[in-house]
């Protein structure tokens, strides 16, 4: 299993581009599945949830050419035959988004068998809210030996409320209903950008949709949709990773191909502690010049703090002059990386669903243990500042989620390497996302 080395200490300079979203190419490639035209996708990233995706669709009979040389971030999906719509526990389970193919395969096929994905390392993260909503489609649905059928003739449209809100959840049905008859109206929507894209590119294959990107999305229902060309929206969560970068190694650093419109929670942060940033249309500059100080951060559903830059603005906090208090309201359990920061240093205090963080303390080197995606790129961030050389062991994680970092952050100076594990513990994949 490789391994990140990382001697801390360099300040970033240069730039940096961001790639596509993940999170938004995910359900991207669940929404080719409504037709059986070629869907072109362009800005893919290349992260390992991109493959598992593919994975997955290939096992169901959809053809996915990957692009390669200049055109290495495009990806074309065709469904012409589905031969299985099922989305196995082997899958699933090392990719929880797998869930985001139940909507288009019920829509399209009238039946789908996708594993339940049980908990996972940043909380219980139950699909009910996926469940009830194709129930109130229309959709029949049953579980059973850790799997959920859902059947229907054809959906029908309905008026669903989501109970709380689900960014995947929200995404799913937002599929589902585009087939569907007549109009769905789906309130209490999930407003993040990755679900406007969504929408867009669905508006592209003839559905139609108005309100994506608001609590209030309406879909009247088509019976075919068609291929479509779409390109990705730029990673906001790997954009946000960088801001932190350059701003805790005081540094100064350009990120290239990002929408700084999607990142205003944490620029109006950055610029609360005293972190200068400076923006165009597509890129931010940021300038870690001079301590900073504590600020306090509630994560919160798009457009507050995102519960994806929580891990990494921990890291930030422990630099801050003065006692931050982390506040993590989406999920129950994502403070894994904190002991792993106290393992370097840093001074942090678990209460319940609280992180007290008190800073400045000074990092230093030390073996960790990635244990999610966005805790591993906690634990980067923190390695670039330590003293001496950190070692990341299960990097599997990062590599989920984030495209050839160690490539990115050692071209903008940082001393980082990745080296494969001398003695293997034939561990599998984690799960999550
Ligand atoms: C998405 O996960 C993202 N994944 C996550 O990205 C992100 O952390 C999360 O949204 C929150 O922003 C993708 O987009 C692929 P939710 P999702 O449904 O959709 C509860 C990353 O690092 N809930 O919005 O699975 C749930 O337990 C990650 O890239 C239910 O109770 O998250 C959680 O507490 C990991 N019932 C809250 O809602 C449901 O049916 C929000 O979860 C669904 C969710």
């Amino acid at each position: 299993m490789d391994k990140l080395v990382i001697r801390g200490g360099n300040p970033l300079l240069g730039t940096v581009r961001v790639s596509g979203a993940k999170n938004a190419a995910l359900p991207a490639m669940a929404a080719a599945l409504l037709t059986e035209e070629p869907v072109i996708l362009e800005n893919i990233p290349q992260v390992r949830d991109i493959e598992t995706t593919r994975k997955l669709l290939a096992a169901m009979g959809v053809e996915v050419e990957l692009g390669y040389g200049r055109a290495q971030h495009r990806t074309t999906l065709c469904c012409r035959n589905l031969a299985a719509p099922e989305a196995s526990y082997e899958l699933v389970k090392t990719m929880r988004a797998s869930t985001l193919v139940l909507g288009p395969l019920v829509a399209r096929c009238g039946r789908a068998r996708v594993s339940l994905p049980g908990g996972c390392a940043i909380g219980a993260r139950p699909i009910d809210l996926h469940i009830h909503g194709l129930e109130r489609l229309g959709a029949k649905i049953t579980q059973d030996h850790g799997y959920v059928e859902a059947t229907a003739d054809r959906l029908k449209g309905a008026e669903i409320i989501f109970d709380r809100i689900t960014v995947t959840g929200t995404e799913d049905l937002l599929m589902a209903a585009t087939l569907a008859e007549g109009e769905t109206v789906l309130e209490n929507c999930a407003r993040e950008p990755e679900v406007a894209d969504l929408a867009d590119l669905l508006n592209k294959m003839g559905a139609r949709i108005t309100g994506a990107g608001t609590a209030t999305i309406r879909v009247q229902g088509v019976s075919k949709l068609h291929g479509a060309k779409h390109r990705i929206i730029p990673d906001r969560i790997e954009a946000s990773t960088f801001l932190i970068a350059g701003a805790l190694t005081g540094g100064d650093i350009n990120i290239a191909g990002c929408d700084p419109n999607h990142l205003g929670t944490l620029l109006e942060k950055l610029e609360e502690i005293g972190v200068k940033t400076r923006r165009t249309a597509e890129s931010v500059r940021v300038m870690g010049d001079g301590p900073f100080r504590s600020a306090d951060i509630v994560t919160e559903e798009y457009p507050g703090f995102p519960t994806d830059v929580q891990a990494q603005y921990m890291a930030l906090a422990t630099q801050a002059e003065g006692t931050s208090v982390i506040s993590e309201h989406i999920f129950e359990n994502r403070f894994m990386h904190a002991q792993e920061l106290v393992r370097m240093g840093a001074n942090i205090k678990i209460e319940g669903r609280r992180a007290i963080v008190r800073g400045r303390t000074p990092l230093s080197a030390a073996a960790v243990l990635a244990s999610d995606l966005r805790a591993s790129a906690s634990l980067v961030l923190a390695a670039l500042v330590a003293d001496g050389e950190t070692i990341i062991d299960r990097v599997y994680h990062i590599d989920r989620g984030y495209e050839h970092i160690e490539e990115k952050l050692r071209g903008v100076g940082a001393q980082i390497r990745r080296i494969g594990d001398m003695f293997p513990k034939g561990q599998g994949a984690g799960s999550s996302a």
